[in-house]
């Protein structure tokens, strides 16, 4: 693979995507191999934005590759705090990693921010844009369930601020998925996602709800409506709530469904569903060590 920096899924090509696959599913099978592949190399946390599953498991994968992470920490313990802009921050951090990555509630900032280092750097979610490295975790866990292979795939929620959903749709044109689009009218896939899928010439059907075609999918892909994205607390109450799925919900689904999550979820997934065998959302976020453990391997330079 032959980029110097992750920053949206729209630059992965399905060949880069089978590497790092393939790498993946290698390190799962024997992760001791990996384990003194990177020793003494340093991975650059930068973290504007709360997260559990992106920034351990990255931390994971780079300690089980045998390296190490330094970390700012929270915006309130840094000098983000004094002003300090993102451009210097990165600047400064890149003198002290071997690669960054970087979650910020600004969309575009993963890209900007590239520009100013030669470290590579790696789009850990920038505001309602990309998520790349989910897309990838999210891609393994459809492989090991469902296969590429003439897949229909559902994607529910909030599509407008999702930024899971905007990288993994991308990707899904690269396999060919039929891709169903199930939200409220005022979450919408954006205009600019929905022009680049027709472009890229995606099968794309939009629904308001699941009933429609749910009995069609292999894989749904839930979302949670993200509160912190409302401009207006007021629009946010009038779709809480709606676009949830419990075991009831689920028994017109295929008997072999892979329900998915990018996770956290908050009520969108009733809790009766995780003792199905349809439930494949914590697998999906342990899939993030391997995944990322050869995604780092790949950018920082190892052979698969
Ligand atoms: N899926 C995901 O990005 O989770 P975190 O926000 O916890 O990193």
């Amino acid at each position: 693979m032959r980029h110097d920096h992750i920053i949206s899924a729209k630059q992965l090509s399905r060949a880069d995507i089978e590497e790092v696959l393939d790498h993946a599913a290698d390190i799962a099978e024997d992760p001791a191999a990996f384990a003194d592949r990177h020793a003494n190399t340093l991975l650059g946390m930068l973290f504007f934005e709360p997260s559990t599953r992106t920034k351990m498991s990255f931390t994971a994968a780079m300690k089980r590759l045998g390296g190490d992470i330094v970390d700012m920490g929270s915006v309130e313990s840094s000098s983000v705090k004094k002003g300090e802009s993102l451009a210097d921050t990165v600047r400064v951090v890149e003198g002290y990693a071997d690669a960054l990555v970087l979650r910020h509630p600004m969309e575009g900032s993963a890209k900007m921010a590239s520009e100013f280092v030669d470290v590579p750097l790696v789009n850990a979610g920038d505001g309602a844009g990309q998520h790349p490295t989910q897309t990838l975790l999210d891609l393994y866990t459809i492989r090991e369930n469902a296969g590429f292979d003439d897949l229909t795939i559902g994607i529910m929620g909030d599509l407008k601020y999702g930024r899971t959903v905007h990288s993994l749709a991308h990707a899904l044109t690269n396999v060919d998925a039929r891709q169903h689009f199930v939200s409220p009218e005022s979450l919408q896939l954006p205009r600019s996602v929905r022009y680049d899928l027709h472009q890229e010439g995606a099968e794309v059907r939009e629904h308001t709800g699941l009933e429609e075609v749910l009995s069609e999918l292999d894989v749904l892909y839930v979302t949670r409506i993200q509160r912190e994205r409302f401009p207006d607390e007021s629009e946010y109450r009038e779709v809480a709530g709606q676009y949830q799925i419990d075991s009831d919900t689920l028994a017109s689904a295929k008997d072999d469904l892979t329900v998915m999550h990018p996770l956290p979820r908050v009520d969108e997934i009733a809790h009766d569903v995780d003792a199905t065998d349809h439930a494949k959302y914590f697998q999906q976020a342990h899939n993030g060590v391997p995944v990322r453990m050869a995604l780092l391997d790949l950018i920082l330079g190892g052979e698969p």
